[in-house]
């Protein structure tokens, strides 16, 4: 029997501003999962990242269930009547449309899902990321997936070296899904010309040329490009099976010591050094910097061994002061130039008010 994992996550309300959800709006939305627990779910995990809250599920109903998006919604509402009632800052935020309407993608909340077959033994890893966009996982899949500097078993393993097929959605197209297949390793020049552009192209699958088997499920979701206008950042969730003929876990995580820069930070405005953390980490610097949770399960017969924090290990201490110091110095410099995004990306849309009042003024 086919197992199904998909993780649905929002923004439904939190303490101080953007920081962190209330440990009661985390127990209203558990309780509102354990209330229909052993219908639809067989297993389910929550956790948040920065003001995001996700939900993984593991079930047998398959990608785009809307019984399963359903749950999820009616989740977050239950999470959301608690947020109010504590008078947390955006309470429901994320919830864009009055009520649920068959597929929760769209709606606001971001969604990654994949259904395989279990291997024998099936060990994955959920990761989240806050302050940020689809686009942060571009280089670290790139990286893990085509690059033996960062996954050795590009070279060592006989099941990894056919290489892997990447689906790359254009995130600016929002009529229908468009995306191209390359594979790597004999196109990975057209791979990064497509993934070094993080706002327009995202991986949004990756495959194993050797098992066939899907490795990779992603968030794509740019709701200022849905909604025609900034509604925030849209900190996507990633699945992604390792081991076997997929990288093994610390290839995966090995790319994330880099600290790449990538869009959000501060009013979704700004370039920040994506840092790795623990689960549960919240947000505070210059509302960042821009953060990225991992964690590792394992699933049987669709119920969820206990997770892994994978980021909570001293290698990553060092790491976090690394991308402090990377995100220090790219503040500095403020508003100017590379610190900040190009108006397109800018969260509030004040400024173009602002550049048309200024060039009325313009003289020649
Ligand atoms: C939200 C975020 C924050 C906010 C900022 C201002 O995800 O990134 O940086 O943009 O705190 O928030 P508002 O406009 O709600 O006062
Ligand atoms: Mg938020
Ligand atoms: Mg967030």
């Amino acid at each position: 029997m086919k197992t199904t994992l998909s993780v649905i996550k929002a923004d439904i309300g939190s303490i101080g501003g953007h920081l962190r959800p209330s440990t009661a709006l985390m127990e209203a939305v558990r309780a509102y999962l354990e209330s229909k627990k052993g219908k639809l779910v067989v297993d389910y995990r929550l956790s948040n990242t920065g003001d995001d809250i996700a939900i993984l599920f593991s079930h047998r109903e398959g990608v785009g269930s809307s019984a399963i998006h359903e749950l999820a919604w009616d989740a977050f509402v239950a999470g959301t009547a608690k947020a109010k009632s504590e008078g947390l800052y955006g309470a429901g935020q994320d919830l864009l449309k009055d009520s649920f309407s068959g597929n929760i993608k769209g709606l606001g909340p971001a969604v990654a899902e994949m259904e395989f077959e279990e291997r024998e033994n099936e060990p994955f890893i959920f990761f989240a990321a806050d302050k940020t966009d689809p686009g942060a996982y571009n280089l670290p899949l790139y990286l893990a997936f085509t690059d033996p500097m960062h996954c050795s078993g590009l070279i060592l393993s006989p099941k990894m070296s056919q290489g892997f097929r990447f689906v790359i959605m254009d995130v600016e197209y929002t009529e229908k899904d468009r995306y191209i297949e390359l594979n790597a390793p004999e196109e990975i020049y057209d791979i990064a010309a497509l993934l070094r552009d993080n706002e327009r192209f995202v991986v949004s699958q990756i495959f194993s040329r050797d098992s066939g088997e899907q490795a990779v499920a992603a968030s794509t979701t740019r709701l200022h490009n849905i909604a025609g206008k900034y509604i925030g950042k849209d900190d996507p969730v990633l699945l992604c099976r390792v081991q076997g003929s997929f990288p093994a876990a610390g290839e995966i995580l090995s790319p994330y010591n880099i600290g790449h820069y990538v869009a959000g930070f501060m009013r979704g405005s700004h370039t920040g050094p994506l840092m790795p953390v623990k689960n549960g980490c919240g947000i505070s610097f210059f509302d960042g910097p821009p953060i990225v949770t991992a964690t590792a399960f394992c699933v049987q017969d669709g119920i969820l061994t206990e997770p892994v924090d994978c980021f909570d290990h001293p290698y990553w201490d060092h790491v976090r002061g690394e991308v402090s110091r990377k995100a220090t110095e790219l503040r500095r410099q403020g508003f100017s130039g590379a610190a900040m995004l190009p108006y397109s990306e800018l969260e509030y849309g004040g400024i173009v008010e602002k550049m048309k009042k200024l060039d009325g003024k313009f003289k020649t």
